[in-house]
């Protein structure tokens, strides 16, 4: 369906409100760029990494990249199920994105904490998300909030329980 076939309809093609839809995916949109911010950053701890703590965080981090990756597929394919388009260059994500780009980070302590404020960052804007969602009583992007979020709140403790 296209944006201007939309516009002339007050729901979507999932049957939600197009006005409070547009909001929600512009605000996916922006958790989509942060994501792929996060996930590339994740590839170059990955790569970067040196020190006692390699083998450790080496691991820990393609896990963290590889869950993004699936993350940022299913943020994507769920702006599509509500009707919009979600951003795909990365001359998009680097102007909307909020998290900054990590380069030549090699310390382990440093990469974990990077990580660490990356989670916080998305965990703002999904717990904005699922505000909006279950107000305009979009279940589904809801769900898929909760799910986020519970699971990143256990990944900041424990990475915070690593750091000490
Ligand atoms: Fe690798």
């Amino acid at each position: 369906m296209s944006n201007v076939k939309m516009k002339t309809m007050s729901k979507t093609q999932i049957g939600l409100p197009v006005k409070g839809s547009e909001q929600l995916a512009d605000k996916l949109n922006f958790l989509l760029s942060n994501f792929q911010m996060h996930y590339q950053n994740l590839r170059g701890l990955h790569w970067n990494l040196r020190g006692r703590d390699f083998f450790e965080l080496h691991v820990k981090f393609e896990e963290f990249y590889l869950d993004s990756q699936e993350k940022i597929d299913l943020i994507a394919e769920r702006i599509l199920t509500m009707g919009f388009s979600p951003k795909h260059t990365f001359t998009q994500y680097l102007e909307s994105a909020s998290i900054n780009a990590a380069q030549d980070v090699s310390n382990g302590a440093e990469g974990v904490e990077i990580v660490v404020n990356a989670l916080n960052v998305l965990l703002d804007i999904e717990r904005e998300v699922l505000a909006i969602a279950s107000e305009s009583n979009d279940d589904g992007t809801a769900d898929m909030m909760t799910q986020f979020i519970s699971q990143q709140e256990k990944e900041i403790w424990m990475l915070n329980a690593w750091l000490g």
